[in-house]
């Protein structure tokens, strides 16, 4: 693969370059996929939005013959979409009936650290949890999962998670009423053992677990019964370890319209998407009357190398049009600002490297903070893929502009707002943020490879946000539940 011949061409060849091992198993498409409900809440007098959440093990139907045991929000698997406005206080009751120590962590939101749910704000079995905030970002696709040390892989693969969707006054023409014209679409593979989520599956595979059944919302062997002209999916690798390369086996172009952190500047035509653990992406496709086409994970098609993390040939969802579909609008041109701090003034350059199951900093420590970033300065970090591994970067609290891709520009469905970022193999990106509101030197969030065990077993770290002047060496641990 070569790497220095523009960020686009790079993307393209390293999503090539993944090995193809086999095509698994056939799918029959033969039940409709469950769309998670929206979770209830209350808005009391003072405009507090409040929602609930339990965290709970159960037992599920994932079409194993037997019920399967699995934790969830609320229910057995998986959990309630979340939905806020921007300017909203929400507020969320969260109360655990686990028997292990967990956290919940909210994906993508700009928020206090201590609001955050990563490792730091443990919810003991039996506990309970009422984080709240200011939503104070564009609108999105955000998601919610545990984040316990060292436990998060289990937590999301036994089935915790959820989406958190967020509006906004900027109201571009697109499908969005929510399971008629707009769907969550969270991918996850599983490996079964028996009628169990195989846990140790893949123990001695540093990817981490790379199951052979792919799960749309829970549901194995799923299809969409789509009823109008367009289709908006919000599709999300909620997966511990694997890459997608979103592709229809009809080979129709679809068009990408958001990134993790929101709207694109304009729709991105393409026929491919590789979105890694943790990334989102909303897609708008043209449906047509009777259709059938089914979304799959496309292998490469040039000679592989033995990389793993995305090379399997999956059938993932097949989408169905009824016979009569409704009107939809036409796809805008233009979506919303493109991020522009391409030519500020950089306060902070950071070089980050992952390599096995660290940083350049060393492996996660709760104790040591890794950087401390000036509030309301524009940073320009270089993270760099340093081994033959499978990586991708993300960091709490901010949406960040990709600035350079693999030596090259970005390609366009990397020109939005994001918060994790797929690295190729031996590859820097260079991504630049400004993190705004919420200084607090005791108070540290993650940045991390979202490929869970890579995580778990230590390739994250720790910064925080400091007013101009103020330093943190230390900071207290005591709030650490290990
Ligand atoms: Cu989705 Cu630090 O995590
Ligand atoms: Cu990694």
């Amino acid at each position: 693969v070569v790497l220095t011949v523009g960020g686009f061409a790079a993307y393209i060849a390293w999503s090539f370059a993944q090995s193809s091992i086999d095509t698994v198993g056939k799918v029959d498409f033969d039940r409709p996929l469950v769309i998670p409900p929206l979770a209830e809440s209350t808005v009391d007098p003072s405009g507090v939005r409040t929602f609930d959440l339990t965290m709970q093990a159960g037992e599920s139907d994932l079409g194993r013959g037997a019920p399967t045991p699995t934790w969830g929000f609320n229910g057995s698997f998986l959990g309630p979409t979340l939905r806020a406005t921007r300017g909203e206080q929400v507020r969320v009751n969260v109360t655990s009936r686990l028997g292990e120590t967990s956290t919940v962590h909210w994906h993508g939101m700009h928020l206090p650290a201590s609001m955050d749910g990563g490792p730091r704000q443990p919810i003991q079995p039996g506990g309970r949890w009422s984080p709240h905030w200011t939503i104070d970002q564009p609108a999105a696709t955000l998601w919610y999962h545990p984040h316990p040390h060292g436990e998060t892989a289990k937590h999301v693969y036994r089935g915790l998670a959820g989406m958190f969707l967020l509006d906004d006054a900027n109201d571009v023409a697109l499908p969005k009423t929510y399971g008629v014209d707009d769907f969550p679409i969270m991918v996850q593979d599983k490996a079964f053992d028996g009628n169990q989520l195989d846990e140790s599956h893949g123990l001695f595979q540093s990817t981490g677990i790379l199951g052979d059944t792919v799960l749309v919302n829970g549901t194995p062997g799923a299809f969409l019964q789509a009823t109008t002209e367009r289709v908006r999916l919000r599709v999300l690798n909620g997966s511990n370890a694997r890459v997608y390369r979103f592709h229809f086996d009809d080979n129709r172009r679809y068009a990408v319209v958001a990134s993790d952190g929101g709207l694109l500047p304009r729709p991105v035509l393409t026929d491919e998407l590789l979105l890694s653990p943790g990334e989102r992406a909303e897609i708008v496709v043209d449906v047509r009357p009777g259709d059938r086409t089914v979304l799959q994970s496309a292998p490469p098609t040039g000679d592989g190398n033995r990389f793993t993390g995305g090379s399997d040939r999956l059938d993932i969802l097949e989408l169905r049009g009824a016979t009569t579909l409704a009107p939809s609008p036409p796809l805008p041109s233009e979506l919303a600002p493109a991020p522009d701090l391409a030519d500020d003034v950089i306060g902070a350059t950071r070089s980050i490297s992952l390599s096995g199951t660290r940083t350049n900093f060393g492996k996660m420590d709760m104790g040591r903070v890794d950087i401390v970033s000036t509030l309301d300065t524009t940073e320009s970090w270089t993270v760099t893929n340093a081994d033959g591994q499978v990586h991708n970067f993300h960091i709490h609290d901010v949406q960040f502009q990709v600035i350079r891709y693999a030596g090259g520009p970005p390609p366009a469905v990397l020109a939005g707002w994001k918060d994790t970022v797929l690295i190729p193999n031996g590859a820097s990106v260079e991504l630049r943020m400004r993190f705004t509101d919420f200084a607090d030197t005791q108070s540290p969030y993650m940045f991390h490879c979202h490929l869970l065990r890579h995580e778990d077993e230590g390739l994250m770290g720790q910064f925080v946000v400091a007013r101009p002047g103020e330093t943190a060496d230390r900071i207290e641990v005591s709030d650490h539940a290990d």
